[in-house]
């Protein structure tokens, strides 16, 4: 990226590139598409293009594992924008804002002038331009780098130790409601502009077939039957879970099930439901309060 270049960018109109992908596409075949990789998500598909379409930055928020990242993600594939169709940033409590915007060299342009390769050090919010900008976790960002983002989205342009430089895309960002405590919320100015849109937790019957099909998809080529049962429980272990205000993970719960079938695989023994059980709070050992309350979930849901 030369600053030469950077400097004379052309503005993109970004809502208008969307609303061409989407009436070429058409709704029905990004749904389609998006469902090869996540279900039961089209009310959040709709709420997200139709933010995109007017230029409007989304933020997807829910608890962690219900496919928040990976619908961003894909969503950006499917348009496909531009090659490569997004830039991704994980962000973090300790990102600045040059993090962000990348940097000049004050003193590579003075000796070498703006042409030179290395007086622009590339940051996301630069390279996103005529693409989207996929935020990870955005409620983690501090107040110097919301600023960054908040100038970038509302001016369209990113200054950088004085220069100004165009940057267009479209911003969607996740964040996990549960984080707020302990890190940083969205200043006004920028959750103002946001369309923040919700990502639940698949019913019962709908968690039930996603956990069977995420399952299989993990055990490959192994040659392991997962008893339906395994997922009838585990999917209502979840709700219940979820009622008793601990929200579960699709992909921690998949990962349960199939890791269960895995080691039944390894010993060659039927798949268990003890070793389900094991597997489902394995994670949660460090907290034997709700380890007990968990259990009892589990075993609750057995008796169904
Ligand atoms: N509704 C869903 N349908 C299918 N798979 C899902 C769904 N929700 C979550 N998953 C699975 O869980 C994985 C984790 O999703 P991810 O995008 O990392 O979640 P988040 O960003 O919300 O923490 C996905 O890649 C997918 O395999
Ligand atoms: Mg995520």
């Amino acid at each position: 990226m030369r600053l030469s270049e950077l400097l004379q960018r052309a503005p993109v109109d970004m809502p208008k590139l969307v609303r061409q992908r989407v009436k070429q596409l058409g709704v029905d075949k990004i749904k389609a598409k998006i469902g090869e990789v996540l279900r039961g998500l089209d009310e959040v598909i709709l709420d997200v293009l139709s933010g995109m379409m007017i230029g409007r930055p989304v933020a997807l928020v829910g608890t962690v594992g219900l496919g928040k990242t990976t619908l961003a993600e894909a969503i950006a594939e499917i348009l496909a924008l531009r090659e490569p169709p997004y830039v991704e940033v994980a962000c973090h409590s300790h990102m600045t804002a040059v993090d962000l915007t990348g940097d000049i060299d004050i003193a590579v342009v003075l000796q070498a002038g703006f042409e030179h390769p290395l007086s622009y050090i590339p940051g996301p919010l630069i390279m996103a331009h005529g693409g989207v900008l996929v935020m990870d976790e955005i409620n983690r960002l501090n107040p110097y780098a919301q600023a960054a983002l908040l100038q970038a989205i509302q001016e369209h342009y990113v200054y950088i130790r004085g220069y100004r430089i165009r940057s267009d895309f479209l911003l969607i960002g996740t964040a996990n409601p549960r984080e707020y405590e302990g890190v940083y919320e969205l200043s006004e100015a920028l959750a103002d502009r946001f369309k923040f849109v919700e990502v639940k937790m698949p019913d019962r019957e709908l968690l039930r077939s996603i956990l069977l099909w995420k399952a299989k998809e993990l055990l490959g080529d192994l040659e392991v039957e997962i008893p339906t049962r395994l997922a009838d429980i585990v999917a209502k272990f979840a709700m219940e879970a979820q009622k008793a205000g601990h929200p579960q993970s699709v992909r921690s719960l998949s990962f349960a099930i199939a890791d269960t079938a895995a080691r039944a695989w390894a010993e060659r023994r039927d798949v268990g439901i003890r070793e389900l059980k094991r597997n489902l709070l394995i994670n949660v050992t460090a907290d034997p309060e709700l380890r007990g309350v968990l259990e009892k979930i589990f075993d609750k849901s057995l008796n169904e």
